[in-house]
């Protein structure tokens, strides 16, 4: 078949925070990209995630004209709850950290970003099929795909970004060696519902219990998200609405506290994995977000961590296009890694702390439990805690890039 020959100057692989938000800030800066996802905006638009952004995401996407909703919609939450043993201990986030975090669902900041680039007459290419990624150690990559209307593009571009998620086809492009896959699986995953019900609680609830771990978030007045531990291969379809309740208010209810119930409405298991891939960078190929590193959901950096590394790509890519010099680019891996690491560390931290293999190990059941009153019970400890959950600012490389003030608010919000 015929191929149309296009060119842009950033061709980005795949859709989800990472592509678009870089989409977003390279039209900022007057770069032109190309965004091309399998998947059609509706299966995009209802992908569900985690639902905390960390103060730097929002003041980002705030300062770039795409938080207004965030700002109208979501929620500033000032403290998280850790249950123990029954007894809620509250971290202060602002009072600690200089900042907040905010309740407000990735699939939203999906439609904001989606809605954001095609009312700026962003490139978005969705429901393609047959992509592949050619010569990224050459000065002239190209990515080849079939549109929606089934045409055959060959669309050439100066840089490949891989923002294609932990199962996409770009990571697979970095040759071993130099690239290294660092992996962790846990024993346990997590069954996540969303239930029919008012909140139970104003702040999110972190409970460890004997029974094991569970999360009591929100997405609305009338629509709550519920998570607890569970077997890495549990059937979510297997168990009835009592068998979740009962498991729920075993790990979470008393001392005054007792969870608002109601029909649940969506219902699945989620995987707990930790992965980095290094280096984040091969060529001309630059990844970022889900592509490079996947956290466990505990801490919920997943999305904020793919937003720190498109803005450090996007700088990188400024004073490329624009000042002709390759610096930031080099460094880009590097400088995301550190980052990636930090959260890591931070997301295995706070999964470790927080789970137990039920009756399998008191010994370190006992340690965890002493971690968990070591954190909570001094300032110095839930200090830790409430500056690694609500995010380092997002690092600024480049001065001259456009969006360089946005990036500042994510630094003054620290005290
Ligand atoms: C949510 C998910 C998380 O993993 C977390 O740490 C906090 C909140 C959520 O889906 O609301």
């Amino acid at each position: 078949m015929h191929a149309t020959n296009q060119r842009t100057q950033v061709a980005i692989v795949g859709a989800g925070p990472a592509g678009l938000m870089l989409s977003h800030l390279l039209a900022l800066s007057g770069i032109d990209s190309v965004v091309i996802d399998l998947r059609e905006r509706a299966d995009i638009e209802a992908t569900i995630r985690a639902g905390i952004l960390e103060q730097g995401t929002v003041d980002l996407m705030v300062g770039t004209g795409v938080g207004d909703r965030i700002l109208a919609q979501g929620t500033r939450h000032d403290g998280i709850e850790l249950r123990t043993r029954g007894e809620s201990r509250r971290i202060d986030l602002p009072g600690l950290s200089g900042r907040s975090v905010y309740l407000y669902p990735q699939h939203e900041v999906l439609k904001d970003l989606i809605a954001a680039r095609l009312e700026q007459g962003g490139d978005l290419r969705l429901g393609v099929s047959e992509v592949s990624v050619h010569d990224v150690t050459t000065d002239t990559p190209a990515v080849h795909f079939t549109d929606a209307d089934g045409a055959r593009v060959e669309l050439s571009c100066a840089v490949v970004a891989g923002c294609d998620g932990t199962r996409g086809l770009t990571r697979s492009l970095i040759p071993r060696p130099p690239r290294v896959e660092h992996s962790r699986t846990y024993p346990y995953g997590w069954f996540g519902i969303l239930t029919e019900a008012p909140p139970s609680s104003e702040e999110l609830v972190y409970a460890d219990s004997e029974h094991g771990f569970a999360l009591i978030s929100s997405r609305s007045p009338t629509v709550q998200r519920m998570y607890f531990q569970c077997e890495p291969g549990e059937d979510a379809g297997a168990w009835s609405e009592e068998r979740i309740w009962s498991e729920l208010r075993a790990r979470v209810n008393g001392d005054g506290f007792a969870l608002k119930e109601g029909p649940i409405i969506q219902r699945g298991v989620i995987p707990m994995r930790s992965h980095v891939c290094e280096p984040m960078s091969h060529g001309r190929l630059y990844l970022a977000g889900d592509a490079a590193h996947v956290v466990p959901p505990t801490g919920a950096k997943g999305l904020n961590l793919a937003v720190a590394d498109v803005a450090v790509l996007a700088q990188a890519l400024e004073r490329h296009f624009h000042q002709a010099a390759s610096d930031l680019l080099d460094s880009y891996g590097l400088t995301a890694l550190r980052r990636v690491w930090r959260a890591q560390h931070f997301s295995w931290w706070m999964t470790s702390m927080l789970h137990t293999e039920v009756g399998k190990d008191l010994f370190e059941d006992r340690r965890r439990r002493a971690e968990l009153d070591l954190v909570t019970g001094s300032e110095a400890g839930r200090t830790l805690l409430a500056e690694n959950y609500t995010g380092a600012p997002i690092t600024l490389t480049n001065p001259e890039s456009v969006f360089a003030e946005a990036l500042e608010a994510t630094a003054r919000h620290t005290l």
